[in-house]
């Protein structure tokens, strides 16, 4: 059976993932895949609920760090879990690099505490279905695949300025999101083999040329030739 794929997509309010995450999901479909599209905070309607609360609601950092983890904890054993045992391709906006980018570096909250509820949340008995009782007690659920949109904070802030009403995170001031970048960039670093870091401060068909590039090098998507450039 085809073996089951992780993909998170990154990046700070403003990076320009949308899109993006919508066209890999379809080339990875014209190519025979079944895709599984989620996001975070979200993916099941549980964590739907705790998203809303997240977004909305005044709330002190660990009790945002829990949160966000509760609700990852929900969507990995409902949503990612399965889909990739099943083979399935998961595609996901958002996952933990989120957690100590936004309440780790963004919020200020312990970057070491945030390790500690990451491995809770994602190992254990019960959420990887191949796994002996004792190897899940070691094994961490991670994306084999993270697409880093790194973009510089005040140029994300230029194009968010005409968007929608801001949630409790786009509200937030230009140093916050500086932070932000930068603890992407300390996970990035913490992980090299896992990252892949595209460069957002450029037009939308070279961020997809990156994206075709990093993904095609894997060796999980054939491109076309002209693809490749
Ligand atoms: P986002 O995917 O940007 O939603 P939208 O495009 O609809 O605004 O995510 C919502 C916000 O949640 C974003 O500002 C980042 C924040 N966030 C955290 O603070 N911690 C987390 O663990 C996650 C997953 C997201």
């Amino acid at each position: 059976m085809t073996k089951g794929l992780f993909i998170s997509f990154e990046g700070i309010d403003g990076a320009g993932k949308s899109s993006h995450i919508e066209g890999l999901a379809q080339a990875f479909r014209e190519q025979g895949r079944v895709v599984t599209l989620t996001r975070e905070p979200g993916g099941t309607p549980l964590a739907e609920k705790l998203r809303a609360l997240m977004l909305h609601d005044a709330m002190d950092p660990l009790t945002e760090a829990l949160i966000a983890f509760a609700g990852r904890r929900d969507h990995l054993v409902q949503v990612i879990e399965p889909a990739l045992a099943r083979g399935e391709v998961v595609i996901s906006d958002r996952f933990t690099d989120a957690t100590f980018a936004y309440q780790g570096a963004g919020r200020g909250f312990d970057w070491d505490q945030l390790s500690i509820l990451e491995r809770m949340a994602q190992t254990g008995t019960g959420l990887h279905p191949d796994l002996k009782p004792d190897l899940a007690e070691i094994f961490m659920r991670e994306p084999d695949m993270t697409l880093w949109f790194d973009l510089p904070a005040e140029v994300a802030a230029e194009r968010l300025a005409t968007a929608r009403v801001p949630d409790r995170f786009e509200s937030q001031p230009g140093a916050f999101f500086a932070r932000v970048a930068q603890g992407y960039a300390r996970r990035a670093e913490a992980a090299p083999q896992r990252f892949a870091r595209i460069d957002a401060n450029t037009s939308r068909e070279a961020v997809w040329q990156q994206i075709t590039l990093a993904v095609g090098h894997k060796g999980w998507l054939r491109f076309p030739e002209g693809d490749k450039a």
